[in-house]
């Protein structure tokens, strides 16, 4: 036939390779099939397509999605593949399954069905590393833990106010996951090459078909959008930085012996026998890394394109693959080490006092007693060339101001501030560590959980 001779006259010749994006189209192999349900099913139902025709088309569909992507014929892509194996089964009707379209509006539709899944993967995922989270903030609520700025001591706090930490970044990451799917949502088939077609056509029947929420109206830009691509591999890469603060976190607090990681989230040495290593946790905070680099890929595969359809795009998709599947997986990784780390109470409490760590709560119990907080500060500053307890206190009071610290604070209120764990009950300002306020920062997170699973 004329097509086939145009085929093979276009097979791309010693570049039939580099041409070809069949090397990773098995990714759209059900969404191609779908988009073909939907659009012969539209053609019958306008009259278009003959129904013997479109049911012939439908059950040689069924036929190639059984035998599977690896069964295809030959082809330049998935899309022209699974149209030769529809004609093959049906004969020459069966390329009237190509009426009113062109590959350029159903590859555009096919990358927003299954990149649809993924973000729905993505959520998913994200959602469960939250509930993890919440688990250990449940179960370690009371937990005192050193908390760092500059990773230097800063002030005691626990374990569930570092978990719930996370847990909002999630939340936001969860909610740029969110948006990208009601953008990526919608449904550019029917825009064909990019120009329209004379058929007539039911846009809005197909995007129902497939589940779309909307139809992207101009048919130039719907066959040239990939920005749903890189909305989404942006979110991706935010929830990538995330999680790799958390690894971090992880891997910092497993040198300093204030976690356990599970030996399922941990390696060892070929050469030191005694070594556990946070490897895993390692190619979490790696992983930013890699997604750092697909985005930069996808946004400069798309720089400059002009209108409409450019084979750039063949190559813009497989970015967007990539950065999520991998962050995907170290969201379920880091997930798994969090759900099963260990916290050793202990440790963390007295790892918590160190480094004069309660020093600004009496600052503040001194402010709170009527000093101004910068001569509060200025007396705990000095105390601190002390040591860190009462008779430091008294001695830098006498110091600054001349007279011993009972005449500010009584000594039972200080001795308060100074405890790690006192300090952080003291702490009950809204999202603060104490346990109280903690237990309400929970409970909404838990609910933000449930309302992000609907
Ligand atoms: N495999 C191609 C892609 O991913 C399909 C579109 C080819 N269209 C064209 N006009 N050459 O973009």
């Amino acid at each position: 036939s004329e097509t086939a001779v145009r085929r093979e006259r276009f097979a791309g010749g010693p570049a039939r390779e580099f041409l070809s994006s069949m090397a990773f189209d098995d990714r759209l192999f059900a969404a191609d099939l779908a988009v073909d349900r939907a659009h012969v099913v539209m053609l019958a139902e306008q009259g278009i397509v003959a129904g013997d025709d479109a049911s012939a088309i439908l059950a040689a569909l069924d036929d190639v999605a059984d035998a599977g992507f690896e069964a295809l014929p030959d082809g330049e892509d998935v899309h022209e593949a699974i149209e030769t194996a529809v004609i093959d089964h049906v004969g020459p009707e069966g390329g009237r399954m190509h009426t009113a379209r062109s590959r350029n509006d159903e590859v555009a539709t096919c990358l927003r069905y299954e990149y649809r899944e993924t973000l729905l993967d993505a959520l998913e995922t994200t959602i469960a590393a939250r509930e993890a989270l919440c688990e250990v903030a449940e179960a370690e609520r009371e937990t005192v833990m050193p908390g760092y700025t500059h990773l230097q001591p800063a002030q005691p706090t626990t374990v569930a106010h570092w978990a719930l930490s996370y847990e909002a970044a999630l939340a936001r990451d969860t909610e740029r996951l969110l948006a990208a799917y009601a953008r990526t949502n919608r449904s550019p088939l029917g825009g064909a090459a990019f120009a329209g077609t004379p058929f007539e056509i039911d846009r809005e029947r197909t995007a129902e078909l497939l589940g779309f929420d909307a139809v992207l109206d101009n048919s130039m830009d719907a066959v040239s959008a990939r920005d749903f691509l890189v909305e989404g591999t942006a979110a991706f890469a935010g929830l990538a930085t995330t999680l790799s603060g958390l690894a971090e976190d992880l891997v910092v607090y497993a040198n300093k012996d204030l976690v356990e990681l599970d030996d399922d989230y941990a390696s060892t040495s070929s050469i030191m026998p005694q070594k556990k290593n946070p490897d895993t946790l390692e190619l979490v905070r790696s992983t930013a890394g890699d997604a750092y680099g697909g985005l930069q890929g996808l946004l400069t595969t798309l720089k400059g394109l002009p209108r409409a359809y450019n084979r750039d795009l063949q190559n813009a998709s497989p970015h967007a693959w990539r950065v999520a599947d991998d962050v995907i997986e170290a969201t379920d990784v880091a997930a798994g080490a969090v759900a099963t780390a260990e916290w050793p109470a202990e440790t963390l409490e007295a790892a918590a006092g160190e480094g004069f760590s309660t020093a600004t709560g009496v600052a503040d119990l001194l402010a709170m007693c009527g000093l101004p907080f910068r001569t509060a500060h200025e007396i705990v500053a000095e105390a601190s060339q002390y040591g860190a307890d009462y008779e430091a206190l008294d001695r830098a009071c006498e110091d600054v101001l001349g007279e011993e610290i009972a005449a500010y604070a009584d000594r039972e209120a200080i001795t308060a501030a100074l405890d790690p764990v006192e300090s952080v009950a003291s702490r009950d300002s809204a999202g603060g560590p104490a346990p109280d306020a903690a237990a309400e920062s929970l409970a909404a997170a838990l609910d933000g959980c449930a309302t992000d699973t609907d």
